[in-house]
């Protein structure tokens, strides 16, 4: 039976990946998310009757909550993990319509105690996860550890469309993409697969929370996606991402020379 562990499954990307892999009786799938009370309900309301569901609870950013959750989702598994999704993540309004020019200088303090807490959540926490869930994975069978990455990452993308908006996002994302390719390259020889991948732009209602002025952001935003891409149309569903990049994950191999990449739900760096 194929073990899944995957961060923040409250909502968003995270709950789709906790829908579509619970469906199979087969797997194993085990949830880590900050509310377990509020997370169980909806598991009970939403996926009813699915017996191969375990929420666990823990905080990127406390260690000893992701020891524990650790500890705990190996007791369920076995001590043998398959795949390690790392979905949890910081997906920061503060700076996502803003430039680092100006974020910066408006309120200095703000901006310094921001970087430091999305960094906290979307790398150093990554790092305590892969290393806590690490015993496990090697005694797996498949031995897969998946980031949910993004292509605002991505440095070509930035340059190719002076792409100011969500530099600490942005960021943090491309310094959790690094610690991926060494958790690879240490790793690589034991045959585990590390891999960073983009779920496209999807829609989960972050739009839903944007302020006014963020709102008159936003156009400019959407035409540069559509000089980059003339096809965009906007935000691709959760069941659409999540089975895209269910099905990279499975044709992905350190023996294909995945271990470390950084790729979209397409397995290529188109983003969008
Ligand atoms: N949606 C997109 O278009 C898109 C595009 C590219 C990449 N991504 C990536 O996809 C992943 C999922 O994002 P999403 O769009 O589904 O966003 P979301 O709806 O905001 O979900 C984020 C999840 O991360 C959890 N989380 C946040 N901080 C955490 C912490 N310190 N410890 C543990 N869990 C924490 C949240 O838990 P709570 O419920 O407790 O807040 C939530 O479950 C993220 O890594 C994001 O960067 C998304």
């Amino acid at each position: 039976m194929p073990s899944y562990v995957i961060t923040g499954v409250s909502k968003g990307l995270g709950w789709e990946f906790l829908t579509q892999l619970s469906s199979d009786p087969n797997n194993i799938v085990i949830g880590i998310v900050r509310n377990k009370p509020a997370t169980d309900k909806r598991v009970a309301e939403e996926l009813a009757g699915r017996r191969n569901i375990t929420i666990l609870a823990a905080d990127l950013t406390n260690y000893n909550s992701l020891k524990t959750a650790a500890s705990d989702a190996g007791a369920v598994t076995g001590g043998k993990l398959d795949y390690l999704i790392a979905n949890a993540g910081s997906v920061s309004q503060y700076d996502a319509y803003d430039d680092i020019g100006t974020l910066g200088t408006q309120d200095p303090e703000k901006f310094t105690k921001q970087f430091h807490e999305i960094l906290d959540t979307n790398v150093v926490g990554q790092v305590h996860l892969y290393n806590l869930f690490m015993p496990q994975i090697l005694a797996g069978d498949v031995k897969k550890v998946i980031l949910i990455s993004s292509g605002m990452g991505d440095i070509e993308i930035t340059k190719d469309l002076d792409l100011a908006v969500a530099p600490i996002y942005a960021t943090s994302k491309a310094a959790a993409n690094m610690i991926t390719a060494k958790f690879s390259a240490q790793y690589k020889k034991d045959g585990v697969l590390f891999l960073s991948i983009c779920p496209g732009m999807v829609e989960v209602g972050h739009f839903n929370q944007m302020s006014p002025e963020q709102a008159e952001k936003l156009p400019e935003m959407i035409a540069k996606f559509q000089r980059y891409n003339p096809h965009f149309k906007g935000p691709i569903t959760p069941p659409e991402s999540i089975k895209a990049v269910l099905s990279l994950v499975e044709r992905s191999s350190v023996e294909n020379g995945d271990g470390g990449d950084y790729m979209s739900h397409f397995g290529t760096r188109r983003w969008i």
